[in-house]
């Protein structure tokens, strides 16, 4: 329910930082931060959670949802901060467990992107301005859903070269990120590049490219993650462009090619096989959520150009469908996920 808050708030910043005049949300300055540690943040953590079967592990979900209370009250920021700090290093600590026990790449891949959420936390302690937690946050995503698509054995690429190359593309992001504590643009444009080379190693060994000739929800499984590394790859060659500097027209475009293009269209994607593992109810897929999926490409072509065009009344309306895209999609989760809950209770009671 905190997630759920955190989420729907942030999407409230997001539309009147975008100027959408949706009165005024609490803790304005928190948008990227409230929804990646706090909402995404708290879900990973609860996968992670589940899969790990450790009491200690819930204290990553229980410090991101923390943090959210904290931003959302006006608490000191400190303790936000300190809160993702705690969340964060545990999820580290979950990850190295998980190693002693499966030394596999994936886990390396996901411990490598809770660092990263290590490291945006202590940016904000710090005292870093927003800005500058951004690479952070987004190598905490890319490295995550990168990992869990090695561990869900849907990668094709199992010589040593090839998970070489991976490597290489994963320190390239990680060389930028630091840089970027320094340097922003210079960081940014080589943690760009990075992420560009992800996608394109997504893009040439995911098995989505086989599965996307299948039906039903392989095929909108394949479609969500293909269209999503799309959107990873072009945001990629936006951040070298534009150094994510504010100052420049690819700014929002930069930026939400990356969290709305790459990282939602994951979480659409992954839904059929997340929500049964966190609600423990059947998940049952229907065409209809292809819907949303298609809606929120449309949307964000349509903020992009706007964005790029310099026609700000354009990118306000490709932001406005962009929400439409989101809440239609929660809406359908929350519909299937009473559903399921009523086909367990009748199955029980029958
Ligand atoms: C309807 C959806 C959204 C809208 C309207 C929106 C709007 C915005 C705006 C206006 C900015 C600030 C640009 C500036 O400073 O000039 C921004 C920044 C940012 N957004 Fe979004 N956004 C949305 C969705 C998302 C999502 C889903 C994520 C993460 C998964 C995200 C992550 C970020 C990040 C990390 C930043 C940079 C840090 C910050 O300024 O907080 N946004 N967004």
């Amino acid at each position: 329910m905190i997630a759920l808050t955190a989420f729907v708030i942030g999407i409230w910043i997001g539309l009147t930082r975008i100027g959408w005049a949706f009165g005024s949300p609490p803790a304005p300055g928190t948008h990227g931060a409230i929804i990646v540690l706090g909402f995404l943040g708290t879900v990973i953590g609860m996968e992670r959670a589940v899969a790990m079967n450790r009491t200690w592990a819930w204290i990553t979900p229980l410090a991101s949802a923390g943090s959210v209370i904290a931003m959302l009250t006006g608490a000191p920021s400190e303790l936000a901060g300190a809160l993702l700090l705690v969340g964060g290093v545990v999820l580290v600590g979950l990850f190295g467990v998980a190693y002693r026990i499966q030394p596999e790449a994936h886990i390396v891949m996901m411990g490598i992107g809770a660092g990263a959420w290590v490291l945006a936390a202590g940016t904000w302690l710090a005292g870093g301005a927003i800005p500058s937690l951004t690479p952070w946050l987004a190598a905490f995503l890319v490295l995550t859903i990168a990992g869990e698509r090695l561990e869900l054995a849907r990668i094709i690429a199992t010589t040593d070269t090839e998970k070489r190359r991976l490597a290489g593309a994963v320190a390239v992001v990680l060389l930028g990120s630091v840089l970027s504590w320094a340097t922003l643009e210079t960081g940014v444009r080589i943690a760009g590049f990075g992420n560009l080379l992800v996608a394109l190693w997504l893009i040439r060994y995911d098995i989505a490219r086989r599965t996307i000739r299948l039906g039903g929800v392989t095929r909108y499984m394949a479609s969500g993650l293909l269209v999503g590394y799309g959107w990873l790859a072009v945001s990629g060659v936006l951040w070298i462009v534009s150094g994510l500097s504010r100052t420049s027209v690819a700014y929002d475009a930069a930026l939400h090619t990356l969290f709305l293009g790459f990282v939602i269209s994951m979480i659409m994607a992954h839904a059929p096989i997340v929500i049964p593992a966190l609600a423990g109810l059947p998940f049952p897929f229907t065409p209809a959520f292809w819907a949303p999926l298609a809606f929120l490409q449309v949307s964000i072509l349509i903020r992009v150009a706007g964005g790029l065009a310099g026609n700000f009344e354009l990118r306000r309306w490709g932001a406005m469908l962009n929400a439409v895209a989101l809440g239609l999609f929660l809406l359908m989760v929350i519909g299937t996920v009473i559903r399921g809950q009523r086909t367990k209770y009748v199955a029980r009671i029958t």
